[in-house]
Order: C-alpha cells, then sequence, then structure tokens
C-alpha cells in the first residue's frame, strides 16, 4: 500500500503503518476555501481536526468587535481538542487562511486511540504545552512592549509556526495579510507596513509577494525575541 498520508502528522508519529491504516478509516476528509469559517466560538463541538494541508488562525472577537489572533496552525496541526477534553462549547473561531484540507475525528474515535496508543496521547500533551507557553509568551508580550515589539514577536511565531529553515534564513511562504499580523499583535495595519518597511530597510527581512524571509534568523531573535 502506498504510504498513508497520516504518517507526517506529528500526532500520529512513530505509529506502526498499521495502526495508521485503522486511524484513516475512521477519519473524513473536508476540504474549505480560503476565509471560510471551520468552527465558531460557542458552537458545541465533539470533533477533532488534523490540518493536512493549508493553515488557519484561531481567533476570538474583543468587546468592541476587533479580531485578536491567538495562533496561526500550520500543515499537520490538530485543533477543536478542548471541547472534546472539557466538554464545554468551542474556545474560539477557526478560520481558514488559505485552501485548506483536513481530517476529522469524531470524540469517542479520539478518546479511544487515546486510550489505545499512549504515544498519540503523550504528542498532544508535549503541543499544547508548547501552545501554553506561547499564549504565556503572547501574555507578557502584550502586557510590556510595545507595538514593534509585538509585531517583531509575531513574526518569530510565525517563523516557528510556518517557517521553513534554511542555511540560517526562515522563509514564510505564505505570510498571513498585514491585518492578520496586526491582530496578532494588538496593533494596526499601518504600523505592520511601516515596521515591515524598516526591517526590510535594515537588512533583517526580505519580501517577495506573499514571501517573507527572515535573513538570519539567529540574529532576528537575539534583537527582538
Ligand atoms: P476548541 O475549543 O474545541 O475549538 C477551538 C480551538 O481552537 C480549540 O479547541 C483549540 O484547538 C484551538 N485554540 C484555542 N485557543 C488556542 C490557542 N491559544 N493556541 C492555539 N490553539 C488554540
Amino acid at each position: 500500500m502506498k504510504d498513508n498520508v497520516l504518517k507526517n502528522i506529528p500526532l500520529f508519529a512513530d505509529l506502526k503503518d498499521e495502526i495508521l491504516e485503522k486511524i484513516f478509516v475512521l477519519v473524513q476528509k473536508r476540504v474549505y476555501k480560503q476565509n471560510n469559517i471551520i468552527l465558531m466560538e460557542e458552537d458545541a463541538g465533539d470533533t477533532l481536526f488534523i490540518l493536512n494541508k493549508g493553515s488557519v488562525k484561531i481567533t476570538r472577537l474583543s468587546d468592541n468587535g476587533r479580531e485578536v489572533i491567538l495562533s496561526i496552525l500550520g500543515d499537520g496541526d490538530f485543533f477543536g481538542e478542548m471541547s472534546i477534553f472539557d466538554g464545554e462549547s468551542r474556545s474560539a473561531n477557526v478560520i481558514a487562511l488559505e485552501d485548506s484540507e483536513v481530517f476529522i475525528l469524531k470524540r469517542g474515535d479520539f478518546l479511544d486511540l487515546l486510550e489505545k496508543h499512549p504515544k498519540i496521547a503523550i504528542a498532544l500533551l508535549q503541543e499544547m504545552a508548547i501552545r501554553l507557553r506561547h499564549s504565556d509568551q503572547q501574555i507578557e508580550g502584550l502586557s510590556l512592549s510595545d507595538a514593534e515589539n509585538r509585531i517583531a514577536m509575531s513574526i518569530i511565531r510565525l517563523a516557528e509556526d510556518l517557517g521553513v529553515i534554511k542555511m540560517g534564513q526562515v522563509i514564510i511562504n505564505n505570510l498571513p495579510f498585514q491585518q492578520d499580523i496586526a491582530n496578532m499583535a494588538g496593533t494596526s495595519r499601518e504600523t505592520v507596513s511601516r515596521m515591515l518597511k524598516a526591517l526590510e530597510r535594515k537588512g533583517l527581512i526580505q519580501r517577495e509577494g506573499r514571501k517573507l524571509i527572515i535573513t538570519n534568523y539567529d540574529e532576528f531573535v537575539r534583537e527582538f525575541g
């Protein structure tokens, strides 16, 4: 049999082929177009989503209706686990940033898998620890630093979540729109535009269409991280 597509999903890393084949029978594939709403805050939810291809933004609306981006997830990431575990409604909106393909797993099947294969549970906990660390950093960043630092920190986060490392550079192929970066950093689109231009002038980044290259990632992190 040809390689199981689930092989590239970090949650299922190290599982034997026969187990991956059993999981594959349980999942349903669905595609979303750019800007489609995949999950809505406050909806009831009992399914896990695994992003096979594409990227999504996790958002909430502030009291004055402004979109706040909590995170951006890319290839191989999962979402929808929180409602499965605590039985509450969806904690955030999930919106496709580009045309995306997901695998959907029912709550009961997912909980069964966690019981049968502790490796999946450990991978899930590792990823949840990383997300909590990110959220801690975001809270710290929002309260402590000025808008320019918050934008730089958002770029570092995008590099970590979506970037590809190549000889000291980090390439983000499909940079989210400036308004999305502004909503991650809690600032305006104009400030993001100004800051990107300033970073480009300093040679810290290069831009080609939707592609953003961080010229020397270590240096960038030293300066802003
Ligand atoms: P759930 O609450 O079921 O639906 C919305 C999903 O967004 C949630 O599960 C998580 O998978 C995801 N999510 C919510 N908050 C964050 C966050 N701070 N970072 C990353 N993902 C999140």
